[in-house]
């Protein structure tokens, strides 16, 4: 496979890095976001997800292009906290209470996070772009600062039949239990780092 990755950097996403890390996101997610009301609509939740999530987010930048994103974090997030009205005008009433379903089944389900671990919100490549290294950076980049923060694990939840289940392997993620939500099945997967 063409590896390419000699003028990639990775860097820490700043507050005018915003917008571009909510358009790989979105991209990269295109099965949640139509589970949370269609691409178009969805497409301007994931800005207003984004920006409300503190944690740690770095991108990927080749010829001045954002071609990929990873946002980590160190403590438990609530993404409708604090979203509802923002939410309410986008999508609607109906639609932001089918989201606010959809993320409360996520949250439930999902297992809780050990003390001291980070956990790996989301992570996307654009599709030009895949398969180059880029997404393998972005998350050794993101493990390197949890385990600067004093993380002692590191974790992520990933739909039990996607690609990316062997990414994560590679990169020395092991299966720790398995899930059920209203999107699907589900691998909790976890490394010490
Ligand atoms: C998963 C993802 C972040 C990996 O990024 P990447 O830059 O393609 O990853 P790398 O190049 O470092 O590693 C490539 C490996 O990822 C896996 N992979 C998963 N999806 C892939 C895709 N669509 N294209 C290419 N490789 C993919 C392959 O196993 C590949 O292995 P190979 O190099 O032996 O062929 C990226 O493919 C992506 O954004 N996918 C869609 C969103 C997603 O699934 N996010 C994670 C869900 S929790």
């Amino acid at each position: 496979m063409m590896r390419r990755i000699d003028d990639i950097i990775i860097r820490r996403a700043g507050a005018p890095d915003m917008d571009a890390v909510s358009r790989v996101i979105a991209s990269a997610f295109d099965d949640k976001i139509v589970a949370i009301g269609g691409q178009k609509r969805a497409g301007r939740v994931v800005p207003i997800i984004v920006g409300s999530m503190r944690g740690e987010k770095f991108i990927a930048v080749t010829g001045g292009e954002v071609v990929g994103a990873i946002i980590v974090t160190t403590e438990e997030i609530d993404p409708v906290d604090g979203n509802v009205l923002k939410v309410v005008k986008v999508l609607g009433l109906f639609g932001a209470l089918k989201a606010w379903r959809v993320a409360r089944s996520y949250t439930r389900s999902t297992p809780k996070r050990l003390e001291k671990e980070g956990v790996l919100e989301a992570v996307g490549v654009m599709e030009d772009h895949r398969g180059q290294g880029v997404g393998g950076l972005l998350v050794r980049r993101a493990e390197a600062r949890l385990k600067n923060l004093g993380m002692k694990t590191f974790g992520l939840g990933v739909k039990e039949n996607s690609e990316a289940v062997r990414f994560y392997e590679r990169l020395g993620f092991e299966v720790v239990t398995k899930y059920h939500n209203r999107l699907g099945d589900w691998l909790y997967m976890r490394k010490r780092i």
